[in-house]
């Protein structure tokens, strides 16, 4: 099983083109001996599947997927007529075992090295995140390819000029953040990377472009930034970026390889087991619904009188289970048609708010759960949760795989009082890191954003002749 992880691993690794492969000799043999002795430290060890310790180790994101699989018409009901050129995941995939953990969360019960939530913090090592973000802060620099308002696009490429809404939102206020932000530099000779600044979510909106334009839109993009600035051949597109929210991002870029497979992916649809998005090059952006309040109202456990929360369409599968085992129950409210009272009441009455995998893995619902003090309860198996090299999830979420859906009121009634309180004060601390503003703020969505780019940034830069 390891070894079939790894294989998926290096085989997706950045790719520079055919030139420049005689230079990867040296880095590949490197790669090649820590993985053998990585595989022996599998073979030696079975507690790693249970440690969470590693920070940036790519073994963190190994021990997500479980054995659990569901089909998925993502695509296909996402985006209408598209050809299905990167399914998600249909055959069933072998389970790690029973010391795997689903998500990379424990529930809150003591777990085989006797750690309980109590003891867990928000960051995997916050000493070693304020260190780094101070540097990040003080160095990292990006180049916008620039365009004027002239421009026939100027609306996709540039950032938009009002307050950003709806569930797409964050594509949006990632450039406006990064427009307003001190990382911008007009010098690309100091830039650690390229932002190629167009919004698929205004381009599938763009009548001259639409749903079936974009691949080529996109093509046509980096043919032209390629030919007219010397940066995106130098690292075949590795030191680049873009950022999406719809989940028509995952196809977007099918007709520009490179991006695909060179360029570092920002996207809220960030599933393993998705032939677009390769958790250790590309990065998961949070989905958040933005609210203008500042202060969120603070609601304390004991006023919070139903225990979960769930209203959605049935849309997968995964919500099919959820409605199906709980629509009757008293305790676990699952709502499928409209809602009685207000989404803003059900949020701040319910202990736990579902977040349960529907078309994409990804929804604004753990950003609506966060914001209304709500612990979130993430239904949704390979997703690579926003920030999980960061943020210790499991310290402010329970993580349930789609297997668990019998067990959810077993499973939410065994935390206790303590327990709770704990994992919702932590909700309380890390939802500054899932708030969007024009102007960024130290530790927001962006910054994170940002700290997750420049843990990516490259060196490699090869001049061709
Ligand atoms: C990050 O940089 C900005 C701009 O220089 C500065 O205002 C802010 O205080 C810095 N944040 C930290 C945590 O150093
Ligand atoms: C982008 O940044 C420029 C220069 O700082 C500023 O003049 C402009 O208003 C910003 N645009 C938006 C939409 O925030
Ligand atoms: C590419 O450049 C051509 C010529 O400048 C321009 O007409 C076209 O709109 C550009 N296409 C994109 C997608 O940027
Ligand atoms: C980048 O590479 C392409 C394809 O090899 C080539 O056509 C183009 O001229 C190069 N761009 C620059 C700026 O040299
Ligand atoms: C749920 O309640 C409905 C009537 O309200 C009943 O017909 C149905 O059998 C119940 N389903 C389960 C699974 O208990
Ligand atoms: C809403 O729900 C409450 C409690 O379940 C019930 O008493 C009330 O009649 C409902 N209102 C409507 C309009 O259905
Ligand atoms: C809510 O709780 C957070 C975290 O404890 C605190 O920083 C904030 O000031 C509180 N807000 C209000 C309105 O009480």
């Amino acid at each position: 099983m390891a070894r079939s992880f790894f294989l998926l691993y290096s085989l997706s690794r950045r790719r520079v083109s055919d030139s420049l492969r005689s230079l990867f000799f040296i880095p590949t043999a490197l790669a090649l001996t820590t993985s053998l002795f990585i595989l022996f430290y599998i073979s030696s060890t079975s507690t790693l599947f249970t440690s969470h310790q590693h920070r940036n180790s790519r073994l963190h994101f190994l021990q997500k997927p479980n054995g659990v699989s569901h089909k998925s018409h993502n695509l296909q009901t996402a985006i209408g007529n598209q050809p299905q050129s990167s399914p998600d995941f249909d055959s069933p995939i072998p389970n790690l075992g029973p010391t795997a953990d689903p998500g990379g969360a424990a529930k809150p019960s003591p777990s085989s090295n006797g750690r309980t939530v109590e003891d867990e913090t928000v960051f995997h090592d916050v000493e070693i995140f304020k260190e780094d973000y101070i540097k990040m802060n003080m160095s990292f620099k990006i180049f916008v390819y620039p365009h004027q308002r002239s421009d026939p696009f100027a609306n996709v490429l540039l950032p938009v000029d009002f307050e950003p809404e709806g569930n797409y939102a964050s594509e949006s206020f990632f450039k406006k953040s990064l427009n307003n932000s001190h990382f911008i530099t007009k010098d690309p000779s100091i830039a650690d990377l390229f932002y190629l600044p167009f919004s698929i979510a205004r381009l599938r909106h763009d009548p001259r472009v639409g749903i079936d334009g974009i691949q080529d839109f996109i093509k046509e993009y980096v043919y032209n930034i390629s030919h007219k600035y010397p940066y995106w051949n130098r690292t075949g597109g590795a030191d680049h970026f873009y950022v999406s929210c719809h989940s028509i991002g995952r196809i977007a870029i099918n007709k520009a390889d490179e991006v695909k497979r060179n360029a570092i992916q920002v996207v809220c649809s960030s599933s393993y087991f998705q032939a677009s998005y390769v958790p250790h090059k590309d990065s998961s952006l949070p989905q958040i619904w933005p609210r203008l309040e500042d202060d969120p109202p603070n609601v304390t456990s004991s006023e919070r009188k139903n225990l979960a929360f769930f209203a959605g369409t049935i849309n997968s599968p995964v919500r099919e289970k959820l409605v199906d085992t709980w629509h009757n129950s008293t305790q676990i409210h699952v709502h499928s048609k409209h809602l009685n009272t207000s989404y803003e009441t059900a949020l701040l009455d319910s202990k736990f708010c579902f977040h349960v995998k529907g078309y994409a893995v990804n929804t604004a619902r753990i950003g609506d759960a966060l914001y209304h003090g709500c612990v979130p309860v993430i239904i949704a198996n390979h997703y690579d949760l926003p920030f999980a090299d960061i943020l210790n999830w499991k310290s402010f979420s329970i993580i349930i795989a789609t297997l668990d859906i019998p067990s959810l009121q077993r499973i939410l009634t065994g935390i206790s009082n303590d327990e709770y309180a704990k994992l919702q004060s932590n909700v309380l601390d890390v939802r500054k890191h899932f708030r969007w503003h024009g102007v960024p703020v130290d530790y927001d969505a962006f910054y994170m954003c940002m700290y997750e780019l420049w843990l990516r940034r490259s060196s490699i830069r090869v001049q061709l002749s």
